[in-house]
C-alpha cells in the first residue's frame, strides 16, 4: 500500500478537494493528512468519549480537525515546531503548515508551537488519555517523544500512538518503539499499517 506522503501533489497546501487526496470526510480541510484512512480511523477508536488528547507532530492540523469533530468533549492539544527539517533555514512548509492548521482549528483544538522537548513539559500538570507520537523521526527525537507521551499519559487504560512504526523509511521511530517497551511499562497492542498501539502492560 502506498503512503499518503508518497502523493503528496504540489499544490499540497491547497484545500482538500474530495476524491483527489483523501476521502470526503477531509473535503473541505485546508492541506494534507499523513496518515491513512485506516490509521485516521484507528487513532479515532482510541480517543474516548471525553479527556484529553495530544497529537506531537500536528503539521496541517487535517486529522486532528477531523478527530476534534468526532469527539467535541475531548480538548486537543498539537505541538509543533513549524521548522521543516528537510529544508533548514526554510521555513517555507512550515508556514504552510501553520497556517493551515488555524484555518482546521476547531473550537476544541489548541496548538503550542516549539521543540516538542520544550512543549511537552507545558502539559506537566495535566494527564492525557491519548497521546500520538508523530514528529521527530529519527531514533533520538522519537525517544525522547516516547518518553514525554509515558508521563503524559498517566490512566492504566490510556493509549500512546506511535506512527510511521516498521515503515520501509523510519527504522529510527521502529528502534525507539521496540526499546521504549523493552524499558518501560508498554506493550505493541496492536499495529495499524504503520501505526503502533502501545497499552500498560
Ligand atoms: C509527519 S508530520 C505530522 C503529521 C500529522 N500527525 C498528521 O496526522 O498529518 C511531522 C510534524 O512534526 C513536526 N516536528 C518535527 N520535529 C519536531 C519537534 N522536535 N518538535 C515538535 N514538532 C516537530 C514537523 O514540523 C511536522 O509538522
Amino acid at each position: 500500500m502506498r503512503k499518503p506522503e508518497d502523493t503528496i501533489p504540489a499544490d499540497y497546501d491547497q484545500p482538500i478537494r474530495e476524491g483527489k487526496l483523501v476521502p470526503a470526510e477531509l473535503a473541505g480541510l485546508q492541506g494534507i493528512s499523513l496518515l491513512t484512512t485506516d490509521e485516521r480511523e484507528a487513532v479515532l477508536a482510541a480517543i474516548p468519549q471525553t479527556g484529553l488528547f495530544v497529537e506531537i507532530g500536528t503539521h496541517h492540523g487535517v486529522s486532528m480537525a477531523y478527530w476534534a469533530k468526532h469527539r467535541p468533549a475531548v480538548t486537543f492539544i498539537g505541538l509543533d515546531v513549524y521548522k521543516e527539517p528537510r529544508r533548514q533555514g526554510s521555513y517555507d512548509l512550515g508556514w504552510k503548515a501553520a497556517r493551515n492548521w488555524l484555518l482546521n482549528r476547531r473550537p476544541n483544538m489548541l496548538i503550542f508551537v516549539g521543540p516538542s522537548s520544550e512543549t511537552a513539559g507545558y502539559l506537566a500538570l495535566h494527564n492525557a488519555d491519548v497521546v500520538l507520537v508523530d514528529a521527530d523521526h529519527h531514533y533520538e527525537g522519537c525517544s525522547s517523544d516516547l518518553k514525554s507521551a509515558g508521563r503524559l499519559v498517566d490512566f492504566t487504560n490510556g493509549t500512546i500512538l506511535c506512527h510511521d512504526f516498521n515503515g520501509p523509511k523510519y527504522h529510527g521511530v521502529t528502534r525507539a518503539v521496540l526499546e521504549f517497551c523493552e524499558r518501560e511499562s508498554w506493550r505493541i497492542a496492536g499495529v495499524v499499517d504503520w501505526l503502533a498501539i502501545l497499552k500498560r502492560k
